[in-house]
């Protein structure tokens, strides 16, 4: 590791504070403190790519709340969190056990500062926990005893993969890893995601493509049909895929706004 430590204690050995990583991006676009010089270099070349990325940041978070409320008022009592990210206002496992104590929640991501804090703050939750892994490599996060002990995949399971598509590589094969978690779900389980995509004209995807070129996480926008594809055999909920701030919006928001700046297509699937 090269760079300084000005950040302090919190700072995990193996993190390269140099490199920017899309959990620290995120985490200081959404206001929060767990990131460095580099990740907020690179925070100010993407806002200098699309202005309103902090409103598609905090369009994105407020998607995953109103689609856990909306698992859990479907009767979902687990979760599996993809890409879980960073903690931050309004968290799965604060949001999903707030309104249904007991529910269980199993975050997923591979970023040391993710991991590191994710495992602090739920250090006294007997119901949630933090796996270190690759989401590309469904095994390892399907079979983790952590997520064997914590999830009961005979009952339904809420699937979150929410601004994590767009990570995965075309080589990776997206559609065929999301087939593979799909098929672990019990029947009424649900997949909410969000992803990137270059459709709108609204959004400088070659722009974004390339400013994300320096960070640990190339991002690759996928179009409507490609974004479809990764709910396949899971029934779309209404309004269907639409963008962030479309999905089911809460009451009293009524803005007048240009949606395809939301710059994400949002939907979540139930299985039949
Ligand atoms: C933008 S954050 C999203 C956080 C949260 N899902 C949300 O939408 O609020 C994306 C997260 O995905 C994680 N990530 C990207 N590729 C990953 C992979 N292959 N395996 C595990 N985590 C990954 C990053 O480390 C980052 O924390």
């Amino acid at each position: 590791m090269t760079g300084s430590r000005a950040a302090g204690e919190w700072v995990p050995a193996e993190v390269d504070i140099d490199r920017p990583s899309a959990a620290r991006i995120y985490d200081y676009l959404l206001g929060g403190g767990h990131n460095f010089a580099s990740d907020r270099e690179l925070a100010a070349r993407l806002l200098a790519a699309q202005p309103n990325v902090r409103e598609i940041a905090r369009l994105n978070r407020a998607f995953l709340r109103r689609a856990v409320m909306f698992m859990i008022e479907s009767g979902v009592r687990q979760f599996l969190d993809l890409g879980s990210g960073i903690p931050t206002v309004g968290n799965v496992h604060e949001i999903a056990q707030n309104a249904a104590p007991g529910t269980r929640v199993v975050y997923v991501d591979y970023e040391p500062v993710a991991v590191a804090h994710s495992r602090l703050l739920l250090a006294d939750d007997p119901d949630a926990v933090i796996v270190d892994a690759d989401i590309t490599r469904p095994d390892d996060v399907l079979d983790a005893p952590a997520t064997r002990r914590m999830l009961d995949f005979d009952q339904p399971v809420g699937l979150l993969a929410v601004t994590i598509g767009h990570y995965i590589p075309p080589e990776a094969d997206p559609a065929g890893l999301f087939a593979r978690y799909r098929e672990a779900l019990a029947p009424g389980s649900h997949l909410a995601l969000t992803h990137l995509t270059d459709d709108f004209a609204t959004v400088d995807g070659e722009r974004i493509v390339e400013t994300m070129k320096a960070t640990q996480n190339n991002v690759f926008p996928r179009g409507r049909q490609e974004v479809l594809d990764l709910f396949a055999g899971f029934e779309l909920v209404e309004p269907g895929l639409v963008t962030t701030s479309q999905w089911r919006p809460e009451n009293g928001f009524h803005e007048v706004r240009d949606v395809q700046q939301d710059a994400l297509y949002a939907g979540v699937g139930r299985r039949p």
